[in-house]
């Protein structure tokens, strides 16, 4: 069966076909449409600006993905994410599932990050799974496909949130992650001090970030030369601490919890050097693949597989839907 994935639920207009035969998964097509350039003037993700490109690109996104292709069903994200776009997204499923009369599956956001490590691989589960990104950073067991147990989360901002938040007040573009992380490359001399852990030693499975990006808002503000010796090093020493915190609350959960398969999704699960730290610290680690680690809709339409049995046509929002 070919699922068509849809997915509005932040920032980026993407939609994908995807064929399922049996257990072999192929994408037929994967487009993507980012609104970084628009957000890029606010540092962070406008909602309704969101909400009125996802109208403008959905039309052409979907069209490019369905090109030569005759889904069997829709997989739209209903939840968690930002409400305007969430419904932008389910009001052009639904007409597009009525217009072919297909079925239309609602799918969560967190569970597409999920699956996106089983396109092209095939970890064993059970599996702990970080889900790090923009919106959320979670611990959750994962049990079989579609039975998850939700163990830790932020208390307050995201992985991801933190990496875009400190890399403003560097001065550097949104999204802040991959800015910093090209920033921590190029970082020769030591920064001179240690950012906060925070909550790296507590015996619960939880995070917290902001602590993290007012040390950074603290010393910025203090320090005098903010040259580009200091802001390469400043960025090297956010994402260690963010990898330290990730890696041992990651390794606590997977010891208590005696599960070793552990699946890193989510749009900071594309950091080279978080990629490289997990591999050194867990044997078996799986990432997506194929940049398949921020938002898109092959995850999607793999979600909606595994959903197929709960297609209803009157799909609603759900912006803080949890797994
Ligand atoms: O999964 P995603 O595309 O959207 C949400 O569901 O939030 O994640 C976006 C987040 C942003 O905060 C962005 O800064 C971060 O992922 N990100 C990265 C990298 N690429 C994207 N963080 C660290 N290193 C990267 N290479
Ligand atoms: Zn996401």
């Amino acid at each position: 069966m070919i699922i068509l994935g849809i997915e509005t639920s932040c920032d980026d207009t993407a939609s994908s076909a995807v064929k399922f035969e049996r257990k072999k998964i192929k994408v037929l097509s994967n487009v993507i449409s980012s609104q970084v350039e628009i957000h890029k003037k606010w540092g962070g993700v406008y909602p309704s600006l969101a909400k009125r490109e996802h109208s403008k690109n959905l039309p052409f996104v979907a069209k490019k993905a369905l090109k030569g292709i005759k889904p069997d069903a829709i997989a739209i994200t209903a939840g968690p994410g930002l409400d305007p776009c969430l419904w932008t997204g389910i009001e052009f499923a639904k007409d597009l599932a009525k217009e072919r009369n297909i079925p239309l599956i609602p799918v969560n956001h967190i569970e597409a990050h999920i699956l996106s490590c089983f396109i092209g691989q095939d970890p064993k589960l059970p599996a702990l799974a970080l889900v790090i990104s923009g919106g959320h950073t979670q611990l959750i067991l994962v049990e079989k496909i579609g039975k998850y147990k939700l163990i830790g989360e932020t208390r307050d901002d995201a992985a991801g949130e933190c990496f875009d938040k400190t890399a403003r007040i560097l001065g550097l573009p949104y999204p802040g992650g991959p800015a910093i992380a090209e920033k921590a490359e190029k970082a020769g001399k030591e920064l001179g001090f240690s950012l906060p852990r925070p909550m790296i030693n507590t015996k619960d499975y939880d995070f917290s970030f902001s602590g993290l990006k007012t040390a950074v808002l603290y010393d910025f503000k203090k320090r005098k030369d903010k040259g580009e010796n200091y802001v390469r090093a400043m960025a090297k020493e956010i994402q260690q601490a963010i990898i330290d915190v990730a890696v041992k609350k990651t390794m606590r959960a997977s010891l208590d919890y005696g599960v070793d398969t552990i699946l890193v999704a989510g749009g900071v699960s594309a950091n080279k050097e978080l990629k490289k730290q997990f591999k050194e610290n867990f044997k078996n680690v799986f990432f997506p693949l194929n940049g398949l680690s921020t938002d898109n809709a092959v995850m999607v339409a793999i979600a909606g597989y595994y959903n197929r049995k709960k297609a209803k046509k009157d799909i609603k929002a759900d912006p803080n839907w949890k797994l």
